[in-house]
């Protein structure tokens, strides 16, 4: 398992590109089953969870392969298989995307049933209650979701009791070949739902609404050949941009969309930072210590819940008391027991932090527990004194595309170990 080596203390400085978004790659690869030929897409990321999307896909039968790194081609017409098997499922719950398409396109689906995660229970019955509306039967089997829809889906009227991104997502794509008109009402608005919207259009679907909380879906007859291409990872930009604040740093990541952000930069100019947009760049600087900020996470447009964790990090060395209140997942607070073991004072109350500044934390070894506390703890190693080492981060791989050849390129002292190059270290020294 590798480990993240930092020596912290180094103010980062520079620019680097941003990466495809994992979480709009992930529903446009689901996509794929829906299109009557072959998908060219582009900046596709790097990363664990696109790995195992592609699994998934040739898997089920299609044919899928890498042109350069950002750049793949799916063909789902040979697919056969209508499922999501658990070995695949159990390592990406977003592996339940596929539910949507796989009954659009051959009637019936058996995906299995994700479990709990790290960060909460996280079920999927919104998903389930809006497929039953468009027309499916579904019962678990086995740890199996199977779902039928032998006369094929027709459209609804569906009101989703709570905001969920990948149930917009996957109702989105069922609805997109159904007979007749899907709406789909408190729908999610997150940037990755107008890139899904937008790139099924551009291959024949009729969707509208996308980027408010009522989108139409028209059902068509196909969706033609054609490329989807994946929006700048609005996270991974945040990420890095917090990475220079808490290090006292100036950093800008370019090929973004700014306004993706604003939830996040608007918390980061209460801080006192210099913040900077251009139309395709943002630049945060800081100007001597941040001030402490409140956030609490909500849906796009809201401050997001994946960014919780980095800005909580920050506030760790900020001037003053912050509050953080976690509204969107009941368990995203594992980061705080190893930030506390780097010095962070923070106390916890139910879904809310507190979170006094200190003037220093220290390095030490930390546990990464799920994606973006594994960032979190990165970012606290960056502004620590001396070594922190972050463990587990087959966590962060999920996520973030070579994320110490992007800090180190800010400027950040930073390593990856991997135990088989440690292995071979010990073979070559016993040797
Ligand atoms: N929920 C239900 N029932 C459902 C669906 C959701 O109760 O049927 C609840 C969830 O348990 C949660 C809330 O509704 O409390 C919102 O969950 P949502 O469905 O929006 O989350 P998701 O679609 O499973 C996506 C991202 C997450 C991100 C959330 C919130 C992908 C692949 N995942 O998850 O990303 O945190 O939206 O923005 O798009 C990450 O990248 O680290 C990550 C966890």
């Amino acid at each position: 398992m590798d480990k993240i080596i930092i020596q912290g203390g180094v103010p980062l400085s520079g620019s680097i590109e941003a990466s495809g978004a994992k979480n709009a790659a992930l529903p446009l690869l689901a996509a794929a089953i829906l299109v009557d030929g072959p998908v060219t897409y582009r900046r596709i990321p790097h990363l664990r969870d696109i790995s195992t999307m592609m699994t998934l896909l040739a898997w089920q039968g299609a044919d899928v392969e890498y042109d350069d790194q950002h750049c793949l081609h799916v063909d789902t017409r040979p697919a056969s298989k209508s499922e999501a098997p658990y070995e695949l499922v159990k390592t990406m719950r977003a592996s339940s995307l596929v539910l949507g398409p796989l009954l659009a396109r051959f009637g019936q689906a058996r995906v299995s049933l994700p479990g709990g995660c790290a960060i909460g229970a996280r079920p999927i019955d919104m998903h389930l209650k809006g497929l039953e509306a468009m027309g499916a039967s579904i019962e678990v089997e086995q740890g199996d979701i199977v779902a039928r829809a032998a006369k094929g889906l027709s459209g609804a009227i569906i009101s989703f009791d709570q905001v969920t991104v990948t149930g917009t997502e996957n109702l989105m794509m069922a609805a997109v070949l159904a007979k007749g008109t899907t709406v789909l009402d408190n729908a999610a608005r997150e940037p990755e739902i107008v890139n899904l919207a937008e790139s099924l259009r551009g291959l024949g679907a009729d969707i509208e609404g996308d980027g408010t909380n009522r989108i139409v879906i028209q059902g068509v007859e196909r969706l033609e050949a054609g490329e989807m291409t994946t929006i700048a990872d609005r996270i991974e930009t945040a990420t890095y941009l917090a990475a220079g604040l808490i290090t006292g740093g100036d950093v800008t990541v370019t090929n973004v969309d700014p306004y993706a952000l604003e939830a996040f930069l608007a918390r980061v100019k209460d801080t006192g930072a210099l913040v900077e947009c251009g139309p395709d760049f943002v630049r945060c600087k800081a100007q001597g210590r941040l001030k402490a900020v409140d956030i609490h996470t909500l849906p796009h447009p809201g401050f997001p819940t994946d960014l919780q964790a980095q800005f909580m990090a920050m506030m760790t060395l900020a001037e003053g008391t912050s509050v953080v209140r976690e509204t969107i997942f009941e368990n995203r607070f594992m980061h705080v027991q190893e930030l506390a073991r780097m010095g962070a004072d923070i106390s916890l109350d139910g879904n809310t932090a507190v979170v006094h500044g200190c003037a220093r934390i220290s390095g030490a070894p930390v546990m990464a527990t799920d994606l973006r506390a594994s960032a979190s703890l990165v970012l606290a190693g960056l502004a620590a004194e001396g070594e922190t080492t972050v463990s587990r981060v087959y966590h962060i791989d999920r996520g973030y595309e070579r994320i110490e050849e992007k800090l180190g390129k800010l400027g950040a002292r930073i390593e990856r170990h991997s135990i088989s190059e440690n292995w071979m270290k010990g073979a070559q020294l016993n040797a």
